[in-house]
């Protein structure tokens, strides 16, 4: 089925039959990986743009991409781009979009994905802006919890730690927005709640959410989704140091338990190592399904699917 979209820059654009989709042709390329790839991209080429550091979104997209038999050209290091010598995103895409057939871009500024989108000749994918939106994430953060709870609608989801400026947390609370009986519980230090951005929209759509700045509330959930304190966002250091350590999840109050453990990784100590052990520690699987997600989406942007 055609996606509903041209580029992809955030969750809210995605309607349930765009979701249903995503996740069954990511299911298919979980068939293709399985003998090493296909060739439907052959031709094809993705530019990947990252301002930002990152491992595994860009490792994982360009993986994607020649697994489908594509090619890749790269720009990444604010110092060595064309931003760093003061041209606009705007500019940088159009230029861009004149050497490849599909784009995707990390990025520091919230909102320069929509920047992009609004000028982009060729399918663009936000691949992260800032504290905005991590879209691609939170398709295969659906994924992950789809293959590990088997559904999704119903669920008690949990998410832990820097909740205001993660941008996972907020594409996904949207995407989850999509589904039937979905109630979040909410889990941070007063200074990093939810923005009023996803909390406004959950009410907006009648979605139940708890606040509060205890970890236990999670154990009876069904997922629970853990984050990194984002070192980079925060103005003032000492406030860093001061609230980044507040939550290390151990495996002793899992045990027993039956709720997945996710993380979009990387993890700084919000996850002791002997959670690894459990069954439910799921984000190494997690990671894993990045590579599926991310080729069903080239292929679908590129009318491959
Ligand atoms: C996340 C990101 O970049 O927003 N990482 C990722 O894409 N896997 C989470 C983070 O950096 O904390």
């Amino acid at each position: 089925m055609p996606l509903s979209f041209k580029h992809l820059t955030s969750t809210k654009q995605l309607l349930r039959k765009d979701t249903d989709s995503i996740v069954q042709v990511a299911a298919e390329m979980e068939a293709v990986l399985k003998k090493g790839g296909d060739n439907r991209l052959a031709k094809k080429v993705l530019a990947s743009l990252f301002y930002e550091p990152s491992t595994r979104t860009r490792l994982s997209f360009e993986t994607a991409m020649l697994r489908l038999g594509g090619s890749v050209i790269t720009a990444d290091g604010f110092q060595f781009s064309s931003l760093y010598k003061g041209e606009t995103v705007e500019d940088t895409i159009t230029v861009v979009g004149q050497y490849a057939d599909i784009i995707c871009m990390r990025h520091p500024e919230q909102g320069s994905a929509d920047r992009a989108a609004a000028v982009s000749p060729v399918p663009f994918i936000n691949a992260g802006d800032g504290p905005g939106q991590h879209p691609t994430q939170a398709l295969l953060d659906l994924f992950t919890i789809q293959k590990e709870r088997k559904r999704i609608d119903g669920l008690k989801i949990a998410m832990a730690g820097d909740l205001r400026y993660g941008r996972t947390v907020h594409s996904l609370s949207f995407l989850l927005g999509l589904y039937k009986d979905i109630s979040f519980v909410f889990i941070s230090p007063k200074e990093l709640t939810m923005p009023a951005k996803v909390t406004d929209f959950l009410q907006e759509k009648g979605i139940p959410f708890e606040e509060t700045d205890k970890l236990a509330a999670s154990y009876d959930c069904d997922v629970l989704y853990m984050t990194r304190v984002q070192e980079e966002r925060f103005a003032d250091h000492s406030e860093y140091e001061r609230l980044k350590n507040k939550y290390c999840l151990t495996a002793k109050p899992l045990k027993g338990k039956k709720v997945t453990v996710m993380h979009p990784l990387p993890r700084v100590g919000e996850i002791a190592t002997d959670v690894d052990a459990l069954p439910t520690a799921a984000y190494f699987r997690q990671v894993r399904n990045g590579v599926p997600v991310r080729m069903a989406l080239l292929a679908m942007l590129l009318n491959a699917a």
